[in-house]
């Protein structure tokens, strides 16, 4: 049950992403994104080898990869496995401002950054990709009413994005969490969720896939989380997008 969004007025719409892709777009093995990236790719499959080893419904790459050797370093965080869809939830609100910051004179909570890139299926970075955040606030609860905790905001010319929030707090019946839109220009709305390492609930939570796991670091009073989406957006091999 998807609607409109409706936060860009163009026509965005709620789809299905994931779409029985078959191709494999991989042989990325030059220009990708940094050092950085590439880095902290190798951290997130780490992290993320059991559940990729758990009956994870196979993907064309790991399919087609099973028991061979890693031909190539994947340049983005997880191969060229898309991001996985989550549930929208009854909280979302078409029309959010577009900001990067949510957070407000006095509001209380542990302040959150979140940055990372926004790659297609060749690990590519996407440009001008719509980003729509929406969480709760420290106590857990939605502003249903204004747009507290609600914000889009497009990636720069290097995929990357940058969010200024706070850590949101915990509801009944879920773990800590973060929703988000994320539509590559003419492509539909990849739904999802990120999460937070080494939160209790996460054991209990249904909905909890460690695929969403933001990496998050400790910095004096704050937060600082970092995560990588792919988009199952086409890429021709080869092109080299400005900074990466
Ligand atoms: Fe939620």
């Amino acid at each position: 049950m998807e609607r409109e969004t409706g936060t860009t007025g163009d026509g965005i719409r709620d789809g299905v992403d994931g779409d029985g892709e078959t191709s494999r777009p991989k042989a990325d093995q030059g220009g990708g994104p940094s050092r950085k990236t590439v880095l902290r790719a190798a951290a997130a499959v780490g992290m993320s080898l059991p559940v990729a080893l758990m009956g994870v419904p196979a993907l064309a790459r790991t399919a087609g990869e099973r028991g061979v050797a890693p031909e190539a370093t994947p340049a983005c965080d997880d191969g060229d496995d898309p991001t996985p869809p989550q549930m929208e939830g009854p909280y979302f609100k078409p029309n959010s401002p577009r900001r990067t910051s949510l957070l407000q004179p006095g509001t209380p909570g542990v302040r959150l950054t979140v940055t990372g890139y926004v790659f297609g299926r060749a690990c590519r970075p996407i440009p001008r990709v719509l980003m729509d955040f929406w969480q709760a606030d420290t106590y857990g609860t939605y502003d249903n009413t204004g747009f507290r905790f609600r914000g889009h905001q497009f990636t720069d010319a290097g995929g990357a994005f940058r969010l200024t929030t706070i850590v949101p707090g915990l509801y009944p019946g879920r773990t800590r969490h973060l929703h988000v839109k994320v539509q590559a220009p003419g492509r539909p709305v990849l739904t999802t969720q990120l999460y937070f390492p080494g939160e209790p609930r996460n054991n209990t939570d249904p909905l909890f896939d460690a695929r969403l796991l933001m990496n998050v670091r400790t910095v004096g009073n704050a937060k600082e989380a970092d995560f990588d989406f792919v988009l199952n957006v086409p890429q021709p091999p080869g092109s080299h997008p400005a900074g990466h």
